[in-house]
């Protein structure tokens, strides 16, 4: 097995400035983290990415953060500029919004895409001075997609065997990708890889019409599953491998004393009622106004409903310097204001809302207490929250309520209620659906859910799409694997 070296913009773990000297570890919360982390902890290797503190790294913390990991970490360093210009201003003021249909929150800033190549550059310098001739090179996400035209341009990536890519977020349809100044300049960049692996077909299906559309001179051969581009004498394979999760630990978290005692604290304190879990990062992506708007929709047309259904709203801060960001966070205080002032009586209030994020046994907790997890993103690359809960429903019970536009929708579509999260009224009815189902149905649809995410699991993931890199590795020419 080659040595396995991920490059991604994160690190697992965040480094925060407590004061002269003094230093907060966090870990990171969100997908990519969640899905890699274990398999780097179970196979070894090195994570290359950015501690999230701007600035030079101090070196005693991270020493501390990364002792026990079981991997090796290569830090990567971002001044405040490229924080402000790459990360808050390109990745997620350009690609986020645009790469999830909403392109009117885009800031199409000149400066921010030389900002981004820059850092993209620094990311290849760390993977030239990291990784050996035959490493697995795997890069993830969309910060980093200008790392292999920025490896090539340097000589010494001759030497890499095969440059692979994972994108987390999903790819836009070609009518909005065209709308990108930096289009063809970027998937350019994007073909610069051997392998591109996206989380749904629907990705693969953009992605390819793109190709078509700007890059006439890239040939798209197609059959069946396997797509192949064949670009400047090279061919770049193109598949989809949807994200799983640690389904194991999850359903054995799921099990321990501490959250079962946890999971019942939390049922007792709503006698009588069927809790609806919503959960997110705070983004606009996540579709949490609609699903407030959905929930104040179901009491106002069902009263049946009243005192009868909580929805616990878990927000978790995120990207909190993008003006953006805190708007959203205001039109979500003040929808849960709205609602608990109109329908709340001396024995029940409809909203529980936590802005921040839950430790580990508290999250598991909220996952075995609730009926019915609500999740409802505008899009969304796969939505790990859907499949956690999936493996926390140790009792084979609950239902999930399922935005269309998640990823995670192509594969659980037969046993989650999909809803498009556009239509209020839709979901408002989806609700009445999922508060009267009968514990049968509950049981049969969550049985079969679990099947799907316990054999589509995070390890499962990394399986298929490394096998689909080493068939990779083996093809390209040892002329230009050992120049
Ligand atoms: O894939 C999207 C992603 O990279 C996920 O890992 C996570 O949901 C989120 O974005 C993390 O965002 P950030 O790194 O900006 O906190």
């Amino acid at each position: 097995m080659n040595r396995l070296i991920i490059v991604s913009n994160r690190l697992p773990f965040a480094l925060d400035s407590a004061g002269e000297d003094l230093w907060t570890v966090t870990p990171a919360f969100g997908g990519l983290v969640s899905a890699v982390e274990p398999v780097l902890r179970e196979r070894g290797g090195t994570w290359i990415g950015w501690p999230g503190t701007a600035g030079e790294i101090p070196q005693g913390p991270l020493a501390e953060a990364t002792r026990d990991a079981g991997y090796n970490v290569v830090p990567v360093a971002l001044s405040e500029t490229e924080r402000n210009e790459f990360y808050y201003g390109y990745s997620n003021e350009v690609i986020w919004p645009l790469f999830h249909d909403l392109q009117n929150f885009c800031n199409f800033e000149p400066a921010y895409w030389h900002a981004y190549k820059q850092v993209n550059e620094r990311y290849a310098d760390a993977i030239i001075r990291s990784a050996r001739s035959d490493d697995f090179i795997w890069v993830h996400d969309y910060h980093l997609m200008y790392v292999a035209q920025a490896l090539r341009e340097r000589s010494t990536s001759q030497n890499l065997s095969a440059l692979t890519f994972f994108l987390h977020i999903p790819f836009p349809p070609s009518d909005i990708f065209s709308k990108l100044p930096q289009q063809r300049r970027l998937l350019r960049a994007l073909l610069q890889f051997d392998l591109l692996g996206f989380q749904t077909r629907r990705d693969v299906r953009n992605l390819l019409q793109c190709v078509r559309r700007v890059m006439p001179e890239a040939k798209v051969v197609s059959r069946a599953e396997t797509h192949v581009i064949r670009f400047e004498k090279r061919k770049i394979h193109v598949g989809h491998f949807p994200i799983g999760i640690d389904f194991d630990s999850f359903e054995n978290g799921a099990r321990c004393e501490a959250v079962a005692q946890r999971s019942q604290q939390l049922r007792a304190t709503f006698p009588d009622c069927q809790l609806m879990l919503g959960s997110d990062r705070l983004d606009y992506s996540k579709g949490i106004p609609e699903r407030l708007r959905a929930f104040r929709n179901a009491l106002e047309r069902y009263p049946e409903l009243r005192g009868r259904v909580v929805l616990i709203q878990i927000v978790v801060p995120s990207r909190v310097e993008i003006p953006r960001y805190h708007e959203f966070k205001d039109r979500i205080d003040r929808l849960v204001g709205d609602i608990n002032g109109r329908f709340s009586t001396s024995m029940w209030i409809p909203v529980q809302y936590h802005f921040r994020g839950l430790d580990r046994e508290d999250l598991l907790a909220h996952y075995r207490a609730c009926d019915i997890a609500f999740i409802t993103p505008l899009k969304d690359g796969m939505n790990l929250v859907a499949k956690e809960y999936c493996a926390c429903r140790i009792d084979q019970y609950g239902t999930l309520i399922l935005s269309q536009f998640a990823g995670a929708a192509e594969q659980l579509k037969p046993d989650a209620l999909l809803v498009n999260p556009y239509d209020i009224e839709q979901m408002a009815d989806t609700i009445v659906k999922a508060f009267r189902m009968s514990p049968a149905e509950c049981t049969a649809r969550m049985k079969r859910m679990r099947r799907m995410v316990r054999k589509e699991n995070v390890f499962w993931w990394v399986d298929s799409f490394l096998a689909a890199g080493s068939r990779l590795a083996r093809t390209v020419p040892r002329r230009r694997r050992n120049l």
